[in-house]
């Protein structure tokens, strides 16, 4: 999958090349080009934003400059997105489906936005990640892309993103590894027991008893067995 990342800081999405997502960008799972929005004023001082008209606080993004960006690196097929806290805010339905795109062009805001004029002229999908104000749309655009990276085929194996929080719609379960005992607090036996069945049930019990106790809401979404009812009625 290729990310086309609009931006006018770059050198922040450095982190990107660690760990998971380091090796998806080694073994050329996911691409992830970064494009410097400044490179395409054509300002002598490579001005990128001016002040609003209107009157008010802070600086805009200049519409020109952004589209000349924005053309460099847009195909019909590609799906693209602004970062704004305006958007639809991100979801883990929304990450799975972006995830089966070859091609998606990210725009990051900075300062108090992007003149409105080419936002229009694009038209792109607006995505928020969450009811709060960032300095720029660059944190927003590295969340969108870990959590899309994913579920890239090959980035993880399925069975990491198959049971964890919200592909089933529940939380998932507590995890536990070395040592068997720390500070007096035990692995549960279950889990050490090598019983797939009973190992199977207890975590779909734990996973019910943390979405019932952390994010109750989630459950009147999920399909539940008449096993899950049954612990559930317990929990009450
Ligand atoms: C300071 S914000 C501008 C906020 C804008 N003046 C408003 O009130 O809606 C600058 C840029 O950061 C990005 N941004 C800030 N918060 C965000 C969020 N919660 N989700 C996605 N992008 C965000 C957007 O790209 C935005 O253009």
């Amino acid at each position: 999958m290729k990310f086309d990342v609009l931006t006018l800081f770059p050198e922040m999405f450095e982190s990107l090349n660690e760990s998971v997502l380091g090796r998806a960008i080694e073994k050329d799972l996911i691409d992830i080009n970064l494009i410097n929005i400044r490179d395409f004023s054509k300002d002598k001082h490579k001005k990128v934003d001016d002040t609003p008209y209107g009157g008010g606080a802070g600086m805009v993004m200049r519409p020109d400059v952004v589209y000349d960006a924005y053309k460099s690196v847009y195909k019909p097929n590609a799906r693209v997105i602004y970062m704004t806290p305006q958007g639809k805010k991100l979801d883990q339905q929304k990450v799975e489906s972006l995830s089966k795109e070859q091609h998606l062009i990210i725009l990051c805001g900075h300062y108090e936005g992007i003149d409105q004029r080419v936002i229009d002229e694009i038209n792109p999908e607006e995505i928020s990640i969450g009811d709060y104000v960032l300095t720029g749309g660059e944190l927003p655009a590295m969340v969108l892309i870990d959590s899309v990276s994913r579920y890239v085929e090959g980035v993880l194996n399925e069975e990491s993103t198959s049971e964890e929080s919200f592909s089933t719609g529940l939380l998932e379960y507590p995890q536990y590894t070395r040592p068997e005992v720390f500070e007096n607090r035990e692995v549960p036996e279950v889990l050490k027991s090598g019983h797939h069945e009973n190992i199977r049930k207890w975590r779909r019990a734990e996973s019910l008893k943390n979405t019932y106790n952390k994010r109750p809401e989630l459950l009147k979404d999920v399909e539940l067995s008449d096993e899950d009812k049954k612990l559930l009625n317990d929990m009450n």
